[in-house]
């Protein structure tokens, strides 16, 4: 079920890179500045903050700029230029007078096309303000992360993935993707030194590609599956859940993410 790893991130030869170091950070609320400094983050929140940011952006918003706070998401969106659209969750529903919610198939071609979306979620854009401070960030969910892995292989330097988690908690979605990223990078390229808890999620990740590749079964009873699924987003769910669908990564410059 919707998975798609055929498509390789990388030629078969294996890279040679400088030596790289690869880091992992399991919740938004433990990433400090000191995580992040001198490397590329790369922000996950597969369900679903990074995921609506991917699907956003293929699908024509010029950019989105992320924002931690309800408040100061409604200011931006009053300021400036007009038109812009504003979307988000709190506890996963839309917020009260919000254009969009935390779903990533309402943001449509025909209704974000060349438009700005001003974006908060609980956890996801909170992780991307948290490691705004690293040289580069990019974005990742399942739905691009064999193309989040070219491109960090092709750079060479040294890495963290910064996991949005739930409430400053672990999260199984994220942790996951996180390990088939770093099984891509490791299986690809010599010399990347893996910290603590990569080397962890590339056992985790391993063990998932040698066994079994039904990621809806392995994520069926964790904490996010289930509340999305108890308040009606399973189409959201399938489509997040989805691998490689898409090749973009969006990249923050100035406070606002494009691709
Ligand atoms: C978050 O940022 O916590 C999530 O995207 C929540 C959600 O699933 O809507």
């Amino acid at each position: 079920m919707w998975v798609n790893r055929a498509r390789s991130c990388v030629p078969a030869k294996t890279r040679l890179i400088k030596f790289m170091r690869l880091n992992l950070i399991f919740s938004a609320d433990k990433c400090e500045e000191k995580h992040v400094a001198g490397r590329a983050a790369i922000v996950i929140d597969v369900l679903r903050a990074t995921s609506v940011i991917i699907s956003a952006l293929a699908n024509g918003a010029e950019c989105v700029t992320p924002c931690k706070t309800v408040e100061e998401a409604r200011a931006l969106a009053l300021s400036g230029r007009s038109g812009k659209i504003l979307g988000g969750e709190r506890r996963a529903d839309k917020i009260p007078g919000f254009d969009c919610g935390n779903s990533p198939l309402e943001y449509t071609r025909e209704r974000v096309g060349g438009k700005e979306i001003i974006l908060t979620s609980s956890n996801g854009t909170k992780a991307v303000k948290a490691a705004a401070k690293a040289d580069r960030l990019y974005i990742m969910a399942l739905l691009n992360h064999s193309a989040v892995a070219e491109k960090v292989l092709s750079e060479g330097k040294d890495a963290v993935l910064v996991c949005a988690g739930t409430d400053g908690e672990f999260s199984l979605e994220d942790a996951l993707c996180a390990s088939l990223f770093i099984n891509a990078c490791a299986r690809e390229a010599k010399n990347i030194i893996l910290e603590d808890a990569a080397l962890f999620a590339k056992a985790f990740g391993g063990h998932i590609i040698n066994t079994n590749n039904n990621i809806y079964n392995l994520l069926r009873n964790s904490m996010h599956v289930s509340k999305l699924e108890s308040l009606g987003y399973k189409a959201d769910i399938e489509f997040c859940l989805k691998e490689n669908v898409f090749d973009i990564i969006p990249e923050l410059h100035g406070g606002k993410l494009f691709i």
